[in-house]
């Protein structure tokens, strides 16, 4: 059994896929009857069509966390970083477009000390010197994990497409994710180098998606350029600063840390090695935190050129050393500075993560739509 598709749902009540595909058309989204519904679709689908779901009440573990979780005046709140998203079909040019970005902050001295091992890293924009995070190429499985999850870390996606193929099955998916999540998007046409270049053609297909460039009268910016030529970069760059500008992206640094986990492994010599995003509040070495069903007191603290840094501020992506186990990519963490309540939530919250995977209902899937319908 695996997460609810459109095509599953509409089987599952006896309803042609295209119904329900209008259905999210009417609000505004082109969904293909391959997405994959979340908990709050299915059940405003089941309302629509008359079934009695009942949501599942299995966010303990969020809640535990927001209880403690402190309301921010809006004084408190100063600009962070745009965390931005690379997504497109494969081959189109993704890992390229990241490392050639990566190095447009790469001075000569520091070019062989960047660490990749991060999953998340920053960059600096050369024309206004503004830090923007891009989190590293998570598969379309991941991020939907992620979504599912209600770690929601990404503010801008930007969408590569190859010139030279057009618009792919996991263009128009990415272009899924971003409408559901109802995050901005910015177009990057690459591969402009190729001979067989025809952003025309991007342009219309992507424009027959709802996707149109601000060139023929709608509001998605698109760059072209090519990430292996090096060219279109720093446009690239300018524009998710001001998209970032027009969604006034804050956080309030004076509290403690909040943030999500991005990906974690256990280091034979170091333990338990996370690799975390900090979108709120300060973190801090020594801080002492609970990640998923995890916690510990915070041992180092790396940056993503794995320099051994004290602090780290909002929407700064960390590597941290001291947690008692491996916590899963899209784990929320907190840091509660309270060594025995970091550890009542974290056990209660690993109990919970054990009884949703012997029971299979850690994401709303067939079976337990089945049982409810
Ligand atoms: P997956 O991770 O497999 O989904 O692919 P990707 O989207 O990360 O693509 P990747 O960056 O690995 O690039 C795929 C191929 O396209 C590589 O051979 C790159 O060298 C090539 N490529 C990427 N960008 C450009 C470009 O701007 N111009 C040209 N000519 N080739 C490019
Ligand atoms: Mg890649």
């Amino acid at each position: 059994t695996g997460p609810l598709t459109i095509a599953e749902f509409a089987n599952k009540i006896n309803k042609p896929v295209t119904e329900i595909v209008k259905y999210f058309f009417k609000k505004g989204m082109m969904l293909n009857q391959n997405f994959i519904l979340n908990e709050d679709q299915i059940g405003e689908l089941a309302l629509e069509y008359g079934y009695d779901f009942k949501k599942e009440n299995s966010v303990t573990k969020e809640n535990l966390l927001e209880t403690f979780e402190v309301e921010d005046t809006p004084e408190s709140l100063v600009e962070r970083a745009p965390i931005v998203t690379i997504m497109g079909h494969v081959d189109h040019g993704k890992t390229t477009l990241l490392d050639a970005l990566r190095h447009t902050n790469v001075t000569k001295g520091e070019a062989g000390g960047i660490t990749q091992a991060i999953g998340a890293y920053q960059a600096i924009a050369p024309r206004s010197k503004k830090k923007i995070t891009f989190i590293d190429t998570p598969g379309h499985e991941a991020f939907t994990e992620m979504r599912s999850r209600g770690a929601n870390a990404t503010d801008i996606i930007i969408l590569v497409v190859a010139a030279d193929d057009g618009v792919m099955p996991q263009t128009e998916e990415a272009i899924d994710h971003a409408k559901n999540a109802g995050v901005p998007i910015i177009v990057f046409i690459n591969k402009m180098d190729k001979p067989d270049a025809n952003p025309d053609r991007v342009k219309s297909e992507l424009m027959e998606r709802g996707i149109v460039t601000e060139e023929w009268g709608g509001d998605i910016p698109f760059i072209e350029g090519s990430a292996r030529e090096n060219i279109g970069l720093d446009d690239l760059l300018d524009t998710i600063l001001l998209v970032a500008e027009v969604e006034d992206l804050k956080a309030n640094p004076n509290k403690f840390a909040s943030g999500v986990v991005i990906e974690a492994h256990l280091d034979k010599a170091r333990g338990p090695v996370a690799s975390i995003l900090v979108q709120q509040g300060t973190l801090r070495l020594r801080d002492i935190l609970v990640a998923g069903g995890t916690h510990g007191t915070i041992r180092d603290i790396r940056d993503d050129k794995n320099k051994a840094i004290t602090q780290a501020g909002p929407s700064t992506p960390v590597q941290i050393v001291g947690l008692n186990e491996v916590p899963q990519p899209g784990d929320k963490f907190l840091v509660l500075n309270d060594e025995k309540i970091a550890r009542d939530i974290a056990e209660a919250q690993a109990q919970k993560i054990a009884r949703d995977a012997m029971q299979g209902s850690k994401i709303v899937t067939l079976d337990s739509i089945k049982s409810q319908i």
